[in-house]
């Protein structure tokens, strides 16, 4: 062999040691299916996560709800990481869960389930984030009546930190204006394309009277259908207690469907941010799009739930893989 061949060798040998550490360190990219080839799990994960989302939404809808909004808070702060899901402890009094974004969450004991559930099939292997991420999936594909379904890329690992501060940065108020909620979209890398189609995640589920009172009290806002607003009125009336809620879509609550554009259109949807997209003639026109092409907004849905799947994970050998969903592993 030459040197010149000799050298080349030893770098080839070099490379070969070091690409596991590149590929483990930074930026691995997801996969579908990274658990299928994972030794420690006899059981299939995927649909372990499933048939326990199954068993609680047949049980109560609105937690498929509570299951899709509870990936949406994991992603936007601090990346699909499962840091929405730790509990406050000594050493961490005020995580994501204590900020205002966060009032209302559901969903947490499907979560807890499927974990207790891996923990014994394969512990220490299935991460609480990625658990969210099938989770969430599976609940869009319940609710919508199999309209939407997709593949989960996998292999995220959970987030060492959680805080309360992060949150109330990153998510949306429920009384941002459309400049507001473009700013808070893009900083995620969103248009106000998928922002548009995400709303359309209101169309399940419910609110507590107080994300929307000041838009009904002392009068219905003029941004409101007046018949609407006055039903609102009766059933969070100015006294209502904090745990009141109303659903979303008063047509087909349980639905996952397209039928939240035409409640945009008719002032019939209960944030300022929900009407907001018809405060400019882009987005207005995006709505009413959406109101004429279910399919194509189910399509529009399935690639931007799968691109907010993708935010700022973990990969490799980075965070770790929680042994309980709600408390890190060192407490
Ligand atoms: C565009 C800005 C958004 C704002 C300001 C917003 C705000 C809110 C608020 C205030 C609630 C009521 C929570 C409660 O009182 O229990 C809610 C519920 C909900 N949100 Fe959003 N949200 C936004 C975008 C999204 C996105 C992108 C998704 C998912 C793709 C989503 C999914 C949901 C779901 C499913 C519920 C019902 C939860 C349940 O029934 O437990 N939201 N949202
Ligand atoms: C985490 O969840 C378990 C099971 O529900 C509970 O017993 C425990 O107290 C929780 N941990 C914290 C820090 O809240
Ligand atoms: C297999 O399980 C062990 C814990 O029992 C864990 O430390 C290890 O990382 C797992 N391996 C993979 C490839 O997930
Ligand atoms: C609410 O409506 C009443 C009568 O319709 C009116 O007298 C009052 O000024 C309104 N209040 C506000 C804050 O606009
Ligand atoms: C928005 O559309 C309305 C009609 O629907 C039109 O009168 C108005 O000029 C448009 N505004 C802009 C900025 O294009």
């Amino acid at each position: 062999m030459s040197r010149g061949a000799d050298v080349m060798l030893l770098l080839l040998v070099a490379l070969h040691a070091l690409l596991p550490t590149i590929f483990m360190d930074a930026g691995a990219a997801l996969q579908e299916g990274f658990y299928t080839s994972n030794t420690n799990c006899t059981v299939d994960v995927e649909a372990t996560v499933g048939s326990v989302v199954q068993q609680f939404i047949s049980a109560d809808r609105g937690v498929g709800a509570g299951l899709i909004r509870l990936h949406f808070h994991d992603c936007f702060v601090k990346g699909c990481d499962g840091s929405v899901l730790i509990d406050a402890s000594p050493v961490n009094p005020d995580p994501e869960k204590g900020s205002p974004s966060n009032g209302g969450l559901r969903g947490l004991e499907v979560i807890q389930e499927a974990k207790r559930q891996l923990e014994s099939a394969c512990p220490g292997t299935v991460s609480c984030a990625d658990i969210l991420a099938f989770a969430a999936r599976d609940a869009a594909n319940i609710l919508s009546s199999g309209a939407i379904n997709y593949g989960v890329p996998s292999g995220r690992r959970d987030g060492l930190t959680s805080a309360a501060s992060d949150a109330s940065q990153s998510l949306p108020p429920p009384f941002a204006q459309l400049d507001h909620l473009t700013e808070l979209f893009a900083a995620k890398g969103f248009t106000q394309e998928e922002l548009v189609t995400l709303s359309g995640a209101h169309s399940i589920g419910r609110a507590h009277c107080a994300s929307f009172s000041q838009r009904i009290h002392p009068n219905v806002s003029d941004t409101m259908d007046a018949e609407y607003g006055a039903g609102l009125q009766q059933q969070c009336p100015p006294d209502a207690g904090e745990a009141v809620a109303v659903d979303q879509d008063q047509g087909t609550p349980a639905d996952l469907d397209n039928q939240y554009y035409r409640n945009v259109l008719a002032g019939k949807v209960l944030f300022n941010s929900d009407w907001a997209l018809t405060s400019d003639n882009t987005t207005r026109q995006m709505v009413a799009d959406n109101v004429g092409n279910q399919a194509q907004w189910a399509a529009k849905f399935i690639d931007a739930m799968r691109k907010m799947g993708a935010l700022g994970v973990l990969t490799g050998d980075q965070g770790e893989v929680r042994s309980l969903c709600n408390v890190t592993n060192s407490g």
